[in-house]
């Protein structure tokens, strides 16, 4: 990765009329419908942008949506690229930067992950307070990183504070039950075994997932103000673990998607 890269990928969206976003949004596995609330949407597939991570068969659809929600301008990341697919850590948070660079002062990101706190249910929201970094990497490990910024970035408080009260208060106010807790993010893409899940519990984590802390740690190094949420698809029991159901995952996210959309709108609206 190089700046004059990160430069054209730029570019070549703001030639397409992606003119300084204010907010970033990544959407998870099965929660692409948050798109349907932009007005006057513009959109740059993946495989056009240059520089932007090469596609796999399945990211055929991946897309960066620009346009407007709550009169605030927004670009919204439709599918987002996993260490599971293959990439490697720079690539999955490379559109990170590129939407700093097209201006974006927060960032907003949701995922799909296993609750492994038992008193959280499949079909709530967890909003995460802080994360477990078990992707055995970091997108910081590498040896131009000082061009872009600070080595040794402050993970104290990465996800931001303010914002987090905000999602508190929408919460409340839509009547949505909103947990909060500790996200543990693993490669994948297999599931888990029992003994990880037990494992999972005992280092503090309520939920699981391949995704998120890449672009939490890049957004920290950015100094961009980040929020996440998890929708939890699946309850990690290990004394009474069924065979894994990604179509029953995929359904439960898109159930639960609605709640994740209403603090998303909303929050666009209070900030
Ligand atoms: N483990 C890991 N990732 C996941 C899970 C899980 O149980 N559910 C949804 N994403």
């Amino acid at each position: 990765m190089t700046q004059k890269q990160l430069n054209e990928s730029t570019e070549y969206l703001q030639s397409k009329g992606f003119h300084e976003p204010e907010i970033g949004i990544v959407l998870g596995t099965g929660l692409g419908k948050l798109v349907d609330e932009i007005e006057d949407s513009l959109v740059a597939h993946y495989h056009n942008i240059p520089f932007f991570p090469l596609a796999t068969v399945e990211f055929h659809t991946g897309k960066l949506v620009y346009g407007t929600m709550g009169e605030k301008k927004v670009v919204v990341m439709q599918g987002r690229f996993h260490l599971y697919e293959g990439y490697e850590f720079f690539d999955v948070t490379y559109p990170i930067r590129v939407m700093r660079q097209l201006g974006i002062k927060k960032l907003f990101i949701s995922n799909a992950a296993g609750a492994v706190n038992l008193d959280f249910k499949k079909g709530d929201i967890m909003l995460v307070e802080d994360h477990i970094n078990l992707q055995g990497g970091s997108p910081l490990a590498f040896k131009n990183v000082a061009e872009f910024g600070d080595r040794f970035v402050d993970m104290s408080e990465p996800y931001d504070p303010e914002m987090r009260k905000k999602i508190e208060t929408i919460s409340q106010k839509h009547n949505i039950s909103l947990r909060k807790g500790v996200y543990a993010a693993v490669v994948g893409p297999q599931l888990e075994t029992k003994a990880e899940y037990r494992m999972l519990k005992t280092l503090g984590a309520d939920a699981v997932g391949m995704s998120t802390v890449p672009e939490v740690i890049i957004a920290n190094h950015l100094r961009l103000p980040v929020v996440a949420v998890s929708v939890l698809t699946d309850e990690c029991d290990p004394d009474n673990l069924e065979p894994v159901n990604v179509a029953e995952i995929i359904e439960v996210a898109g159930k639960t998607e609605p709640k994740m959309i209403t603090i998303f709108t909303e929050l666009i609206k209070m900030l």
